[in-house]
């Protein structure tokens, strides 16, 4: 697939896919390397158009990410943002100084609206800044194209060699017509035509998928969540029937689930193996209450069950995974730290008997597989399903699992998002669940004592899941998820809303 394409160069910043996203939902096609590999892909990738990120170093630190000199000579257009901006003026014979107090937050800012760049904006709006360096004296050949009160160069271009600097962050929504700004790159100043769609993708995908399988046999691993799904769909436009789509139900789905995934896919002409193994997983799991013990087992028991019914199928030449952008993308700051140990139902190579991995989804970001989903005319719900652990509830019953908890948690986790539907939030909130503590208190019902279960809701909004806030769902409809889930769901007394954010807490409970 040849698509024009712009490079991102990451050096560490927190919004470097971000940054990625709004250059495609500029319908340009672009990559995020890690900064040190810079020479490498440049002449690989033959962009359009290279972008710096931010990053948390000072560029005059001994170990901060540098890049070398002649990039600026190679008529590349290049945006630098935050460090990057301030990489591209220290580099280039400017002078980078640290302020005495750091700029953060909301900024009223001016615009040069002669700029390229900021071609078409008002002359003044808000901006995002996070830094405590600035450019305090541009390199030669550039000039200032806009400013803020604390911040004498909030953007830099050098118009002819076709170079631009902004300190503030045009990536985050907090800065007004950021979009924009991606656009006049990414249009008027790189020249790209903007041949990045879903539609055209999806063509191109089906077609090459087509030619890679010839007659072979394919076999994917279905979860009944987004990416599954949508590959799923991909591979069944492009080979039908041989195509065999393995759905292992764990008995950790949420109510109805099960059986929506199988009628999701009831009409597209592929082999569809439902594997009832509840009571497989349930035995193995029996006393045991360590979430990353539960993960573990799960995960490993998944690969059994997707092995033994791999083997009734035979030998398979192709084997599908749902790998989406985000999970290859190699960070340019190195290793972050594994605070839960994800596993992605799906990674089964080693077990099955097959030739080559597929893996259709492999350059695209989360919403673009949802638009894909559509594109290929995917059922909603399963297109806007919002994201669900592997293991399922398993780890929204804390501690050990039985049966009876699991199913208590099914019709109160239904009724939460039922009412969280009716309330026309369901798309604002990024994942709600409700979890079953396992912790009992004393309360009141009829006239009598009860000793019962306290259940927690937990609803996020995010961009990434890297971060996240807690939705703020107004009173009267957590009332409302209240008195229904005591009055219909037995063995609850006790209701909380979980109010922290991420950090310090994670989305999950365990
Ligand atoms: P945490 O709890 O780490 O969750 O803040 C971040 C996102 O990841 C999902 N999650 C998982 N996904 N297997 C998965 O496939 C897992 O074991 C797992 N644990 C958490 C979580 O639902 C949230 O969207």
């Amino acid at each position: 697939m040849a698509h024009q394409l712009v490079l991102v160069l990451d050096f560490g910043g927190q919004y470097n896919q971000l940054i990625a996203r709004r250059v495609r939902e500029c319908n340009v096609y672009c990559e995020v390397h890690p900064f040190k590999n810079a020479q490498q892909k440049i002449k690989e990738l033959n962009p359009m158009g290279i972008i710096f990120t931010g990053g948390p170093n000072s560029v005059y630190e001994e170990d901060s990410p540098q890049i070398f000199k002649e990039i600026f000579d190679l008529g590349i257009p290049i945006l630098g943002l935050c460090y990057g901006c301030q990489l591209m003026a220290y580099t280039l014979g400017g002078r980078v100084s640290t302020a005495q107090t750091r700029e953060y937050g909301k900024t009223r800012t001016e615009f040069n609206t002669d700029s390229l760049l900021f071609k078409g904006l008002a002359q003044e709006a808000t901006t995002w800044m996070s830094h405590t360096d600035y450019v305090e004296q541009i390199p030669q050949g550039f000039e200032i194209i806009a400013n803020t009160d604390g911040c004498p160069v909030a953007a830099m271009q050098n118009e002819s060699k076709r170079l631009y600097g902004i300190q503030f962050h045009p990536e985050v929504l907090h800065t007004d017509n950021g979009i924009k700004m991606f656009h006049n790159f990414v249009y008027e100043i790189c020249g790209c035509k903007g041949d990045w769609t879903m539609g055209d993708y999806a063509k191109t995908a089906i077609a090459d998928i087509r030619n890679k399988v010839g007659d072979g046999k394919v076999l994917l691993a279905l979860s009944g969540g987004v990416d599954s799904s949508v590959a799923a769909a991909l591979l069944a436009k492009a080979v039908g029937n041989q195509l065999t789509c393995i759905f292992v139900d764990h008995g950790f789905m949420r109510k109805n689930e099960g059986d929506e995934v199988v009628e999701a896919f009831a009409d597209w002409g592929i082999n569809f193996v439902r594997v009832d193994a509840e009571e497989r997983f349930l035995s193995k799991l029996t006393d045991v209450s360590d979430p990353e013990t539960k993960r573990k087992i799960i995960g490993e028991e998944f690969i059994r069950v997707f092995e033994d019914e791999a083997k009734k199928i035979g030998t398979v030449d192709f084997l599908v995974q749902g790998t989406i952008y985000p999970d290859v993308i190699e960070s340019g700051a190195g290793d972050a730290a594994v605070i839960k140990s994800h596993h992605n139902v799906g990674g089964l190579p080693d077990y099955v008997d097959f030739k080559e991995i597929i893996e259709p989804l492999r350059l695209l970001f989360k919403d673009e597989v949802r638009q894909l989903g559509m594109e290929l005319g995917l059922a909603d719900y399963l297109v806007w399903r919002q994201p669900f652990p592997g293991p399922g509830l398993a780890i929204r019953v804390i501690g050990d699992i039985t049966k009876e908890k699991l199913d208590i948690l099914r019709d109160a986790d239904y009724i939460f998002r039922e009412e969280i539907a009716n309330a026309g939030m369901d798309r604002s909130i990024h994942q709600y669940f409700a979890v079953l503590t396992s912790m009992r208190s004393v309360g009141v019902m009829g006239d009598g004592r009860t000793y019962d279960y306290t259940l927690a809701l937990r609803g996020v909004t995010t961009t990434d899941f890297m971060t996240a806030d807690f939705a703020r769902i107004p009173y009267d409809v957590l009332e409302k998820i209240s008195s229904r889930i005591i009055n219909e769901v037995r063995l609850i007394n006790r209701i909380v809303y979980d109010i922290t954010t991420k950090p310090p807490a994670t989305i999950e409970w365990e």
